[in-house]
């Protein structure tokens, strides 16, 4: 765990957290922090906390007492998101100090009676104020859905600091580097992909409460933004809320200027076209991905559809359906509502058809409207001239999705 000040009276703990599937699914491949604030006036707040496993409270404990907090002074712990990444500590933390008032709004109340069973609950409203003491006022701001129901952000007006939890968070752990102004290049990349990995994998699926909580931010004056995970943002803290607006436009069938191959082949027909299309794309400059299921992680599946403007499914049939990892991976996009890409699906059959009506159906019953190219099936393998209707189409591809970029 790390310690840094962000501003006059307020400082960062932050852990790096890896090995673990986030939220029991995620495989993170390059980890995720944990970030949470304190914030001193004459009476001090801890605003998020961290997960509760063995041994971290008491690591939070230690950082604390070397930035001069005694555990046991803290009165206040905000909670702006009662997801257990940021709470899990409480029930230790009620081991050692009796007498401390829980702030969240009355969504989060209930939960923390029920996962923590706390009763000494102020709830908060929009605008409600909490006056620390030595000019700190923290005011609360609910933003529901912004991941769970019970989310809010909370301002500190003096040193105007957005507390954003999950909302401007990213995966990936943090170095030396935890502001935004020393970042290098290479790490803001690194952060841009874990942004999008972060809202693609867990925000998605609540894009239109996501597009509410930018507008929310963008009418406050904002000089920081502290989020639950990833890094601070104080040179430029617009510049990740203008990400999170792409992102949002992402999630509704906008995208990078490159392709994702979703792809999956029992026997290697199917794939000897993804050879063919691969040449395709090269030949034409397009930047794409490939994502062979079963074999990619969910995660990186997501987070990869999610950014590209233009998607390639190839599959083939498979016991009168979709192959199934494809199916899966199309189901999970379905699930965390990633619609309106433009797409194109191509595959082999051998005995019967039915690919094509099983990824009709999972359209439909996820709502995804996504815009496709008319599909290639072909018997056993691809020859000369279906390589040709496929090359016909991902040339089609490549114009339908122009205009879909935003980068
Ligand atoms: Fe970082 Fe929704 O918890």
């Amino acid at each position: 765990m790390k310690k840094l000040k962000i501003a006059d009276g307020i400082h960062m703990l932050t852990m790096n957290v890896e090995d673990i599937l986030f939220e029991g699914i995620w495989e993170i491949a390059n980890g995720v922090t944990l970030n949470s604030y304190i914030v001193q006036g004459e009476k001090t707040a801890i605003i998020d906390g961290v997960i509760g496993w063995d041994g971290v409270p008491e690591t939070l404990y230690k950082n604390l007492e070397e930035i001069g907090v005694a555990p046991q002074s803290i009165d206040y712990l905000v909670v702006n998101h009662m997801e257990p990444d940021h709470s899990g500590w409480i029930s230790n933390f009620r081991k050692i100090k009796d007498d401390f008032t829980i702030v969240c709004t009355d969504r989060a109340a209930r939960m923390v009676s029920s996962f923590y069973g706390e009763d000494k609950i102020r709830v908060v409203k929009e605008g409600d104020t909490l006056d620390l003491g030595k000019g700190k006022v923290l005011s609360f701001h609910p933003v529901p859905n912004v991941h769970w129901p019970d989310t809010m952000y909370t301002y500190e007006r003096d040193t105007k600091t957005l507390f954003s939890c999950d909302m401007f968070g990213a995966f990936g752990r943090m170095g030396e580097h935890c502001f935004d102004d020393e970042l290098t290049p290479e790490e803001e990349e690194f952060f841009e992909f874990e942004a999008i990995r972060y809202y693609s994998n867990v925000m998605a699926t609540f894009t239109p409460s996501l597009k509410k909580a930018i507008e929310k931010a963008r009418s406050l004056d904002i000089n920081i933004i502290a989020p639950g995970h990833g890094p601070v943002y104080r040179k430029n803290p617009q510049k990740i809320i203008n990400d999170y607006c792409r992102y949002s436009q992402y999630a509704e069938g906008a995208g990078k200027n490159e392709i994702a191959i979703l792809w999956g082949s029992m026997y290697g027909m199917t794939e000897k076209a993804v050879k063919h299309v691969e040449e395709v794309l090269r030949r034409e400059g397009v930047r794409y991905s490939k994502l062979q299921m079963p074999l990619k992680s969910e995660s990186e599946m997501v987070a990869t559809v999610f950014r590209a403007a233009g998607v390639i499914i190839a599959a083939p049939t498979y016991e009168y359906k979709l192959f199934p990892p494809v199916a899966t991976a199309l189901n999970e996009l379905g699930r965390k509502r990633i619609t309106g890409k433009a797409a194109f699906r191509f595959g082999s059959y051998g005995w019967s058809g039915g690919a094509e009506k099983e990824l009709k159906e999972i359209l439909e019953r996820n709502n995804m409207k996504w815009d496709f190219i008319e599909s290639v099936e072909f018997e056993g393998a691809p020859r000369q001239e279906d390589l040709a209707r496929i090359e016909a189409r991902v040339l089609e591809l490549i114009k339908k999705m122009g205009s879909k970029v935003v980068e």
